[in-house]
């Protein structure tokens, strides 16, 4: 058998968020290094978050268009397009800013891709300065995302080679 030496090497961590993501990091390097075909990195960079956080949904939705286009996620089947100011994707685009949701019954134009998400955050990457896609992720837990994710998610997208 040959192994390609990715998915097998990951080696995901129990401890706090901080410890999570500082144990995740190096290996995202590792995994987007030397690959510049978008979709076979922004789908391994979905199922590495998947693996250490086991998160809900967590994925990419891309500019095209003038609209975002769901990409390579790991999750429930969610909304394929999402135009600009809808939702919380659409606004994090609209604004080019992290959006953290700890409710989303609370935010108005939630868009619900699964009933069981109870908070979210988007994440945009930007590239000369303008939003080119969003990292959206979903938990079942109210309350899940704070500034830690924040500064990480922020750090790991500008890891992408868009
Ligand atoms: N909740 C998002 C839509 C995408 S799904 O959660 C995967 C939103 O309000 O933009």
């Amino acid at each position: 058998m040959y192994l390609c030496g990715m998915a097998e090497d990951l080696t995901i961590i129990k401890g706090n968020k901080t410890e999570q993501y500082q144990s995740l990091i190096p290996q995202v390097k590792g995994l987007l290094d030397g690959e510049t075909d978008l979709v076979a990195n922004l789908a391994n960079l979905a199922a590495a978050l998947k693996e250490q956080f086991g998160w809900l949904w967590v994925g990419f939705y891309i500019v095209k268009n003038n609209e975002l286009v769901v990409g390579p996620f790991q999750g429930p089947v969610a909304c394929t397009r999402i135009k600009k100011g809808k939702g919380v994707c659409g606004t994090s685009w609209a604004e080019a800013r992290t959006i953290i949701v700890p409710d989303v019954e609370k935010f108005p134009g939630h868009i619900a891709c699964s009933s069981l998400s109870k908070s979210e955050i988007v994440v945009p990457i930007i590239r000369n300065a303008e939003v080119v896609a969003v990292l959206d992720v979903d938990s079942e837990e109210p309350d899940r995302f704070d500034l830690t994710d924040q500064h990480y998610l922020e750090e790991i997208v500008n890891l992408i080679q868009f």
